[in-house]
């Protein structure tokens, strides 16, 4: 490769957008083209591409799954923070969970959970407002953070949006070579489970839920493939359950049955 080459020509950048929108539904603006340089340059290095077009055939190769999946982990942008958009939050401790059944199961999917802190936020708040049993499962397309989700360990900073009642009660201090870090603790980290699941797939076999988090994600979706997983997730909710977008999105020009609450709030 020579220096000069940062970043794809149009023409390959072209081949990258149609293969990240095949497995990922994302929607690479033309506009992004600098940005997957930037992401990707690393890996044409290391695997010693020829430039991107080379990189593009090595990932292109049945044998080479392992870098397609690290190429495509790399064009996610897994940005989030513990009780992020908290009027959710609040909506559900002061609405929704006062009037549930205490004695059936409350079913929580955290459907695009990066990192983790969002169905942690989800597991804290039910764990001081849930009458009922409850289970909270979390998943997402990009399995490095899934692992970092499941190990549930945070720099100190990450955690400051935590109300100090819940950083008390259920994070611990690192020390040592954690110095710095919270770690959720086990008796809360050990109760969701985590899953990888990409939003394109089929989701018949995933169960029925009470409450369903698909925020920040459906940003970076056509209409046709926000269609796609509407559809899907309607299947997926109980009779009277929610579902909770980002304030940010909407789902006006989908065709659904689900009833506008509040915004970002839907009711089944
Ligand atoms: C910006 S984060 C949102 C995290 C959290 N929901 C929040 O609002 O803070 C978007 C997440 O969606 C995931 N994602 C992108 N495409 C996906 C797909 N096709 N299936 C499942 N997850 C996907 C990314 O890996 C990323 O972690």
């Amino acid at each position: 490769m020579t220096n000069f080459e940062t970043l794809p020509s149009e023409e390959v950048y072209t081949l990258f957008q149609k293969l990240v929108y095949d497995k990922l539904g994302i929607h690479l603006a033309k506009q992004k083209r600098m940005m997957l340089g930037h992401r990707l340059l690393k890996r044409v290095k290391h695997i010693k591409a020829n430039g991107f077009s080379d990189y593009f055939r090595f990932i292109s190769h049945p044998d080479n799954d392992h870098e397609l999946e690290i190429a495509l982990e790399l064009m996610t942008t897994n940005e989030t923070f513990f009780f992020r958009e908290e009027k959710h939050f609040e909506y559900m401790a002061k609405t929704i969970l006062p009037n549930i059944n205490p004695n059936k199961e409350y079913k929580v999917w955290s459907a695009a959970s990066s990192s983790g802190e969002e169905p942690y936020s989800i597991a804290m708040l039910l764990n001081e407002h849930c009458s009922a049993p409850w289970s909270v499962v979390a998943s997402d397309v990009n399995k490095s953070v899934l692992a970092h989700a499941r190990k549930g360990i945070y720099i100190d900073d990450r955690t400051k949006l935590l109300p100090h009642k819940y950083r008390e009660a259920y994070c611990v201090k690192g020390t040592n070579e954690f110095e710095g870090y919270m770690r959720v603790k086990p008796e809360l980290r050990n109760r969701l489970h985590f899953f990888s699941f990409n939003l394109l797939d089929s989701m018949s076999s995933l169960g029925k839920f009470d409450l369903i988090f698909i925020r920040n994600v459906m940003i970076y979706f056509d209409d046709k493939t926000r269609q796609k997983i509407i559809n899907g997730l309607q299947q997926c909710l109980n009779e009277g359950g929610y579902l909770f977008i980002s304030h940010s999105e909407t789902l006006h020009g989908l065709e659904h049955s689900f009833e506008l609450i509040k915004p970002a709030i839907y009711r089944c």
